[in-house]
């Protein structure tokens, strides 16, 4: 790998483990993942739930530690931050939307005000030139042209708690964006709103990754949702297990349109041991019980097969 290329991944994950430690009980939550993300990609997680989504996103937005493995973000080592360089890491690098919006939004103030609050904690305006459109370095003009990227210009000085979720959501991603950080990570956003909303606040992230630049990474259990992004990674029990790459010209809205007009590759995730995973539907179709599987090379394909009954025995 040279210089750019190493420069270009904004996130760099290799064999990440996490364990968390209760009194009785050791959970496995990751256990070695894979995952490299490139500067200014939009990409989807998904997965069921408790396969380690969550736990992954908040050790990528440094709220909580990884156990082991390698996690580089923006070129920090998330390993080596101390407390401090941790603190400006969670305040410029990173914005989180969560599905509870409540989380990060106060209902007695208007949503101009709600999007400037995390700006007061900044030390300076750090704008970006990544994008086409470059935010403000004034606070309320930027917080007045995230509204307007999020479609909420026309409620600025609505107070939250007169908002609809969908509408107190798109106000909770503005803010996340408030400091203007290169990495957007977004827990189940649509996780609370209807069919229709959820579809309307991935169309923002797609227009925000777009304008801004910015990289965008949404965790969701609705693949549905997740057909609308380029990428996609499945995680299974703790580990990366298939992507998903949508081949779809985005800016062909007729392919958009109908459903069918777009195909779906998917990609099994080999790590750098070469180990693949096999799904286990496709393990009960090849009538795979035991351990071992045949594996060939023929003609540019690996064919991977049942051993033959007797030698499976053995
Ligand atoms: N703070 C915690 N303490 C102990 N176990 C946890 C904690 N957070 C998550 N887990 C466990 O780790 C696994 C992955 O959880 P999580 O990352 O929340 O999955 P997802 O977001 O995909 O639903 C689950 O088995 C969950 O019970
Ligand atoms: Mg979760």
């Amino acid at each position: 790998m040279n210089e750019t290329a190493v420069r270009d991944n904004i996130i760099e994950c290799q064999d990440l483990v996490k364990i968390y430690k209760t009194r009785d009980l050791e959970v496995l939550a990751l256990q070695g993942l894979e995952l490299t993300v490139a500067r200014g990609e939009l990409m989807a997680i998904i997965g069921n739930s408790g396969s380690g989504k969550s736990t992954f996103l908040n050790m990528i937005g440094g709220l909580d530690r990884p156990s082991a493995g390698r996690l580089i973000v923006d070129g920090k080592d998330l390993f080596k931050l101390d407390e401090k360089q941790l603190v400006d890491y969670k305040r410029y690098t990173v914005g989180f939307v969560w599905q509870n919006n409540a989380r990060n939004l106060l209902p007695y103030l208007t949503a101009v005000q709600n999007v400037m609050m995390p700006m007061s904690f900044c030390k300076a305006d750090m704008p970006r030139e990544d994008g086409a459109l470059q935010l403000s370095d004034n606070r309320r003009t930027r917080a007045l042209q995230l509204l307007e990227l999020v479609g909420m210009g026309h409620r600025k000085n609505s107070r939250l708690q007169m908002l609809s979720g969908g509408e107190q959501q798109r106000v909770a991603i503005a803010l996340a964006l408030a400091n203007n950080p290169k990495l957007l990570l977004a827990d189940e956003p649509t996780g609370s709103v209807d069919a229709a909303t959820a579809s309307y606040i991935l169309d923002v992230f797609r227009e925000l990754n777009r304008e801004l630049g910015t990289t965008i990474v949404i965790v969701t259990h609705d693949r549905m949702l997740a057909k609308k992004v380029e990428r996609v990674v499945a995680i299974r029990d703790g580990k990366t297990a298939s992507e998903f790459i949508v081949k779809r010209d985005l800016s062909d809205v007729a392919s958009l349109a109908e459903e069918g007009g777009e195909t779906q590759d998917e990609f099994a995730v080999l790590d750098r041991a070469g180990r693949v995973q096999i799904p286990r539907e496709l393990l009960d179709r090849l009538g795979v019980n035991g351990n071992k599987v045949r594996l060939e090379y023929s003609e540019g394909r690996v064919v991977i097969s049942a051993p033959p009954a007797e030698e499976e025995k053995s």
